[in-house]
């Protein structure tokens, strides 16, 4: 069957590991920390962690001068800084992110089978398909996607600048290709009234967020505000009072009045919520529960295989580096450089918060 006979679909992931957590006493952590500190000086190499991340790993990146932030501010801080090394604790694309963005320095991920069920969902020659198929419109990709997927797209977009993006695209008149996640696709759609056809794509950990769980947590809990990121289903972003990134929701912990907060995201993200809200109470939105209906349990499994030990590994044998073909790289940079013009020209906010 030729390529324009195909029906192109989101593929299907299966194979979601199990969430295991690294677990550490306290001797333990200390030790590998400090001799994760040691080499990371050596190498002049600095840590850039996700929020989805261990608290250690987060933790680490403050006490050692890098950042724990959102997957844009990991890259833009890695661009910043003079450090030669950059070690991505997040999943796979983040640290494509980074090296496309900076592709003199050297990259590494504590482990590089830390994919991504969107980034999973779309390969690359699927979605050129796809897009050939709707050659009248612009191609907007979500960060959470294949350096080669990037390389397709006319613009890649975070959670926090999706919307505007969308939005400016609809004021001109375009149409959208929208991929991969089927559910802030529909937001974004909703939000802005713009004409877009969507990949169906979706993320294991918030689509398993239950609005039914969250209606009957918050009957307990009436104080609550309820933070939504727009990877969950509409049934439950239409329950939120807050929708949005992951640095978006931990600035409403902190600025909001309310003294409780129903989260639907992963639940990595209470590390930095606690510590910029310390009084406040955390609450996370129901999942299907540990049972047969839970693949994440809200936590993602993939982010769970970023450990100290992993990087300390890494450190010592110089495993794990991220290589983007050069190809690639120069088309992906493109629309990811297409964004921040486009969130400075525009002051939208993108900042995480960093450990400088
Ligand atoms: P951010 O872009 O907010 O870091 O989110 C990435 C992600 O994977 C959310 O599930
Ligand atoms: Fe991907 Fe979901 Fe994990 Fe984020 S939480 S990295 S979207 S699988």
């Amino acid at each position: 069957m030729s390529t324009a006979q195909r029906i192109i679909t989101a593929r299907p992931v299966t194979d979601v590991p199990p969430v295991v957590e690294e677990s550490l006493d306290h001797a333990e952590r200390s030790e590998l920390k400090a001799r994760i500190s040691e080499l990371m000086k050596e190498q002049d190499a600095i840590l850039l962690a996700h929020y989805y991340t261990s608290g250690d790993l987060q933790d680490l990146a403050t006490e050692t001068g890098g950042c724990v932030s959102d997957s844009l501010e990991m890259a833009r801080f890695g661009h910043a800084t003079s450090a030669k090394t950059l070690i991505v604790a997040g999943v796979r694309f983040m640290g494509e992110t980074a090296k496309i963005l900076n592709p003199e320095k050297r990259v590494l991920m504590p482990d590089l089978r830390a994919e991504c069920s969107l980034d999973l969902s779309c390969p690359a020659d699927d979605f050129a398909a796809f897009c050939d198929q709707h050659p009248d419109r612009t191609v907007v990709v979500y960060a959470n996607t294949s350096a080669a997927v990037k390389a397709r797209a006319d613009w890649m977009v975070t959670s926090s600048i999706a919307v505007p993006v969308a939005k400016h695209l609809h004021e001109q008149g375009k149409k959208i290709l929208w991929a991969p996640d089927r559910y802030l696709g529909d937001y974004v759609q909703k939000t802005t009234g713009a004409d877009m056809v969507l990949w169906q794509g979706s993320c294991v950990v918030h689509e398993r967020f239950k609005a039914d769980g969250i209606r009957e947590l918050k009957q307990s809990h009436p104080e609550a505000a309820v933070l939504v990121h727009p990877e969950s289903p509409a049934t439950v972003i239409a329950l939120a009072d807050v929708v949005g990134s992951t640095t978006q929701l931990i600035n409403a912990v902190r600025d909001l009045p309310q003294p409780t907060f129903i989260v639907a995201t992963d639940n990595g993200i209470f590390h930095k919520m606690r510590e910029v809200a310390p009084g406040k109470l955390l609450l996370e939105a129901p999942t299907g529960g540990r049972g047969a209906t839970c693949v994440s349990c809200a936590h993602c499994p993939w982010m769970a295989m970023n450990g100290l030990r992993s990087l300390l590994h890494v450190l010592e044998t110089g495993i794990n580096e991220i290589h983007v073909p050069e190809d690639i790289g120069t088309k992906a940079v493109h629309s990811i450089n297409r964004m921040l013009n486009f969130a400075s020209a525009n002051k939208v906010a993108l900042r995480g918060s960093s450990g400088d």
